[in-house]
């Protein structure tokens, strides 16, 4: 028998669905990491690569979570135990769930270490907003931040606290509140941010950098990582997307169109983001190559210091990005919080996101470490793939560009092989008959494959 809604609660409206699952895609994965791998991985190649996997993987397999959490509305691994069992399914999806939860834990680990960093950035432009020093030297002020482990555990603290907040608050109370004006806010600075890339002059090689491919750096490992990254970008692989879509209502609301529109802003606010910092990077003399994790917070500040009004453009600027990552980090705990309070009763949500997020964030004490005082313990040089990597990239590998697409994966055999057809075309009644053959036949053979191949090649 279907339910018609969730025990969680349910979205107010299909816009709301839209602002959260769009909240939960748009974060550090955008403006962050985006850019930076970008700049890691050769530009415009790496970008090819990415929008591609977005496209052929990332919109068919976003699609199926949305469904099988509309058709199950419970936490994931309730919901796939349901299912599957309903569908004379083998009981091994449900591991889909557990290593969502796995995957959820390890990322919310360091995404809740890199929201502390904006959080710090935050506090620094409102000090300097009141008459504090300015930031000085951006690369030694990020510098600095990453040498002093108690300035970023407490920074990592704070951020894991407005986490838990939410997210003990429930979908209704907490969910919909953050996100409804703060994404479209963090759009028109991101535009600002650009129109600011147009006055250096730097604009053309910025975009020729991010756009024209350079084939030859395309690799085993550059599909990885824009696989990857395609998957952790819209929140994909660990059902965060599938728990969103079990309090998303029935009536009326076509999943494709919804998603489409997700994977839309999401890739937008992407593409802005490099546009608003390969022109600043260039502008100030930088290598828009091998700029790393730190590549915005060593870049960005340099701008704003020259800008009128600068101090106020970071402040937003850091600010926005702030919330942006909080409204991801909420969606990174939400289903394995769904879970446990299926698990321990209705009253006890607030328990259960606390236990979470506890666990979280003891982990992300080790991506805290691997910053200064364990810098050096790294993998060794010579080992394939993840050679040099220290902890926090470590976890950041595993959970990526490991457990991220292997979920995705699971994901689309799931929607494409053991769910009945009847109940796929039933929560895709709006798609033309063609249209739902392609998808079916992309969540099948073509979506499985390709991220196969890709884990495939770059692992031997
Ligand atoms: N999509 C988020 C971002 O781009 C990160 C995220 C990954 C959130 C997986 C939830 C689940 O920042
Ligand atoms: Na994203």
């Amino acid at each position: 028998m279907e339910k018609t809604t969730s025990i969680h609660g349910m979205w107010s409206s299909r816009l709301m669905f839209v602002l959260a699952a769009a909240g939960s895609a748009v974060g550090l994965g955008n403006i962050w990491r985006f850019p930076y791998l970008t700049s890691d991985n050769g530009g415009g190649a790496f970008v090819l690569v990415y929008l591609a996997c977005i496209a052929v993987v990332g919109l068919p397999i976003l699609i199926a979570e949305v469904l099988i959490g509309r058709e199950g509305r419970m936490s994931p691994i309730n919901t796939l135990r349901k299912m599957a069992r309903e569908h004379g399914a083998s009981r091994g999806w449900v591991s889909i769930g557990w290593l969502g939860i796995v995957a959820g834990v390890l990322i919310l680990s360091f995404y809740s270490v890199v929201g502390g960093w904006t959080l710090h950035y935050t506090w620094l432009y409102i000090k300097e907003l009141f008459g504090g020093a300015p930031l000085g030297d951006p690369g030694l002020a990020f510098r600095s931040l990453l040498g002093n482990p108690l300035e970023l555990t407490f920074w990592h603290a704070v951020f894991m606290l407005l986490t838990t907040g939410v997210v003990a608050l429930g979908v209704e109370k907490g969910l919909e509140r953050a996100v409804r004006f703060l994404m479209p806010a963090l759009f028109v600075l991101l535009l600002l941010l650009v129109g600011y890339g147009f006055t250096t002059g730097r604009m053309g090689e910025a975009a020729a950098f991010l756009f024209k491919p350079d084939f030859s750096r395309i690799s085993g490992g550059v599909f990885l990582s824009a696989m990857g990254q395609a998957f952790f970008t819209l929140s994909l692989g660990m059902a965060t997307m599938m728990t969103y879509g079990a309090y998303l209502p029935r009536e009326g609301i076509s999943i494709p169109r919804v998603t489409i529109a997700v994977a839309l802003t999401d890739t937008s606010v992407a593409l802005l983001a490099g546009l608003a910092i390969f022109p600043i990077v260039l502008a100030f003399g930088l290598d828009p190559a091998g700029g790393g994790p730190g590549l915005i917070f060593n870049s960005l500040p340099l701008a704003f210091e020259s800008m009128a009004f600068g101090t106020v453009y970071g402040l937003a600027f850091f600010g926005l990005l702030a919330i942006a990552a909080w409204t991801s980090s909420i969606s990174l705990l939400e289903p394995a919080t769904a879970f446990l309070t299926e698990k321990f009763g209705l009253k006890r949500r607030k328990l259960a996101a606390l236990l979470l997020a506890g666990l979280s964030w003891v982990v992300g004490l080790l991506s805290v470490l691997s910053l200064n005082l364990w810098n050096d313990v790294r993998v060794p040089a010579d080992v394939n793939v993840i050679g040099g990597k220290n902890i926090m990239d470590l976890v950041e590998f595993l959970a990526n560009d490991l457990m991220l697409p292997l979920g995705g994966l699971l994901i689309a055999l799931f929607a494409g092989w053991a769910l009945d057809r009847k109940i796929l075309r039933g929560q895709l009644s709006e798609m033309p008959e063609p249209l739902f053959i392609a998808l079916r036949w992309m969540l099948r053979v073509v979506a499985p494959l390709l991220v196969l191949v890709v884990l495939v090649r770059a692992v031997i």
